[in-house]
């Protein structure tokens, strides 16, 4: 399947329209060099410290640890909520490896529910049902454009008592009820992936508000480097997740344009949205629920059967249009069941999602005739 779907410019194909390219527009460059200049290459420039105070204040969180990529970011989340064997943590079965691989990487057990066929997120109704007396957290993953209905999650986290990982990797600048994705969880996590709404080429970052879990947060990056003991002199196992200063100062510069690559992300889903809009056969993205607008961190299509998928792809691609299919679910990953994870477990419609979505160049650096050009190939299927 995955043969069907290009990501990647080729070579010789110069009118290729890749799934993503980032913009790098403003200071990008600049604070690089000084990077460069004054020779803060590694994770201890000023770039670093200055990047983790500016996004946590963007998300209204108190601390913010930047990390070298988002799952890094998951790893040291479920690890700093002394989450491990014998726990379980209930996640959407639709999403990246990343969060599963985190929780069973812990020794924990992750445990799935269905989605939603219109938000494409969790279906929050049926968590209550999952939650034992071993369930210790809610791992959330606000998925391709629209926030999970957070509410009913938060009042179950009260009444049970549980901790709340929110991932929310592709969802800077989103907001749930006006409150920013990020500001939910003990601890929430973001990707700065070059497809995600700021990059830093790699990169991640963990926020939350509590010092005591900062502090954890910021020990496990840094191969658990006890900073007020003696060097190398470890009581803990941690990983070197560090970001460069080099990675920060690309964040920085990007960050000073958020809210126009946001602005830019909504009018690349209207442009879609209305040149599809007589298009029969696919289902496209909810433009917005009660609680949010769709930030369209991609844009997405559901056909109608795989045959179908199968098809319009294949069009796309001799026309020099890359696409990529949505997530595979956490139930079926082959790695999972060769552990004993999920064995005759269905979740219909997160199945549905993964056997028949896929999604169009979404990217920052897409053009409007680019745009007017995959809107023609698709409405001429
Ligand atoms: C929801 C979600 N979580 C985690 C990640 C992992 O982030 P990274 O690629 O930076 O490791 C991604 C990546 O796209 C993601 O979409």
């Amino acid at each position: 399947m995955g043969s069907l779907f290009c990501s990647q410019k080729k070579i010789g194909m110069n009118n290729f329209i890749p799934v993503n390219t980032p913009l790098l527009s403003g200071n990008e460059l600049k604070y690089v060099s000084e990077c460069i200049n004054t020779g803060w290459i590694s994770s201890e420039g000023p770039f670093i410290t200055e990047f983790e105070r500016k996004f946590s204040e963007y998300v209204e969180r108190k601390f913010g640890i930047a990390v070298s990529n988002g799952s890094a970011a998951l790893d040291i989340a479920v690890k700093a909520l002394g989450i491990g064997p014998g726990d379980e943590v209930i996640m959407p079965t639709f999403t990246i490896i990343s969060p599963a691989q985190s929780i069973v990487i812990s020794g924990a057990t992750p445990v799935l529910v269905d989605s939603c066929l219109d938000t494409w997120n969790m279906d929050v109704s049926l968590i209550e049902a999952k939650i034992t007396k071993n369930t210790k957290a809610i791992l959330v993953v606000h998925i391709y454009g629209l926030p999970v209905d957070m509410d009913p999650i938060l009042e179950l986290c009260r009444i049970h008592n549980l901790l709340l990982i929110e991932d929310a990797a592709e969802m800077h600048g989103q907001t749930y009820n006006g409150r920013p994705c990020g500001s939910f969880g003990d601890i929430s996590i973001f990707s700065f992936y070059p497809n995600k709404h700021i990059t830093t080429g790699e990169g991640g970052m963990i926020v939350c508000n509590s010092e005591i879990i900062a502090e954890k947060c910021k020990k496990y990056r840094n191969l658990a480097f006890d900073p007020n003991g003696r060097r190398f002199v470890h009581d803990e196992i941690g990983w070197n997740y560090r970001m460069t200063n080099l990675q920060a100062a690309l964040g920085l510069a990007q960050l000073e344009n958020i809210d126009k690559h946001i602005t830019r992300k909504r009018e690349i889903g209207r442009i879609y949205n209305n040149g599809l809009l007589s298009l029969i056969g696919f289902k496209k993205p909810l433009e917005k629920t009660s609680y949010a607008e769709n930030i369209y961190w991609v844009y997405g299509l559901i056909a109608e059967n795989e045959e179908s998928l199968n098809s319009v792809v294949k069009k796309l691609a001799i026309n020099q249009i890359g696409t990529r299919p949505f997530f595979w679910c956490m139930h079926e990953q082959p790695v999972f069941k060769k552990m004993g994870f999920f064995l005759d477990e269905k979740y219909p419609n997160a199945e549905r999602l993964a056997r028949c979505g896929f999604y169009l160049p979404s990217g920052l650096g897409l053009q409007n005739d680019e745009i007017n050009y995959i809107i023609d190939q698709i409405n001429s299927y």
